[in-house]
């Protein structure tokens, strides 16, 4: 019997490293068969190795999000690949946390490229093809700073989650009919975020990090959301260390 995940094709941004490559390891060991992207197409082959050396399916295909025309060729790519598209799973993302009063205007063109305008490239290269099929899974990585503001310093980066959280659902009441729409909005998770972090932020975001969670508990909850059965859409997972106030 099918546990809502076997032979499922899942296409996943931002899987070189952090929530995405764990993601990526963890639906592949579940029977998904996994397309993953992101720019280090050396930490890509990476990840494909470990899932293939485990009896698994994965492709590494080379893509910056940012550019809309890479986002729709990677997931024609993807179709062309693997015969289908079931799943995307946008979640590449940057969090260079500082504050506003020092201004920088690189950094908050950044975060809103790749977190915003990368999810809604995402979005628009697999919806037609979900329209077509009428099923299909949309899965944005928001965050806990995508539900309460994290300032002074992430201010920006709370902006693109809010955006996420708010086109997530945006897109669930317009064609949730048949295809499902799950934000993801953890707290602090291991992985390599809290180094796009430079400048005076720095120290303090390395210290809140301390009791960050593994990228594997994110992983079982992206899991959670695509094994229901097709008549349930789980819109909003949020989670965070037990320690975690924030
Ligand atoms: N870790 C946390 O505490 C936490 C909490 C809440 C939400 N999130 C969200 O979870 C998502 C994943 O983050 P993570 O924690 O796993 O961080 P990470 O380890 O730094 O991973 C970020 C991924 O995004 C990719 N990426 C960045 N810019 C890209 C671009 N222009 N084009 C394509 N890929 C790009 C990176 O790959 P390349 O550099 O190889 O391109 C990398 O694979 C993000 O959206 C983040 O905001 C994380």
């Amino acid at each position: 019997m099918s546990n809502g995940i076997q032979d499922k094709v899942v296409f996943i941004t931002g899987a070189s490293s952090g929530l995405g490559a764990e993601t990526a390891r963890h639906l592949a060991e579940r029977g998904a068969r996994i397309a993953i992207a992101a720019r280090r197409k050396d930490k890509l082959d990476d990840v494909v190795r470990q899932i293939t050396a485990a009896g698994g399916e994965a492709r590494a295909y080379s893509l910056d999000v940012t550019d809309k025309v890479q986002v729709k060729d990677v997931v024609d790519a993807v179709i062309d690949d693997f015969g289908r598209l079931d799943v995307i799973v946008n979640n590449a993302g940057l969090m260079p946390i500082r504050p506003m009063v020092e201004v920088n205007t690189d950094e908050w063109d950044a975060m809103i490229d790749v977190n915003i305008k990368g999810v809604l490239y995402g979005i628009a290269a697999a919806l037609p093809v979900f329209v077509a099929q009428q099923s299909g899974h949309v899965i944005n990585l928001s965050s806990v700073a995508g539900i309460k503001v994290f300032a002074p310093g992430g201010t920006v980066y709370s902006g693109t989650k809010f955006a996420v959280r708010a086109i997530s659902d945006g897109l669930r009441q317009e064609v949730g009919a048949h295809i499902r729409v799950t934000s993801i909005q953890p707290g602090a998770v291991d992985s390599e975020l809290k180094f796009s972090t430079s400048g005076t932020a720095a120290d303090n975001v390395l210290d809140f990090y301390k009791i960050a969670i593994p990228a594997s508990s994110v992983a079982r909850a992206v899991a959670f959301a695509i094994e229901q059965p097709a008549e349930v859409d789980v819109n909003e997972i949020v989670l965070r260390p037990t320690a975690q106030e924030f």
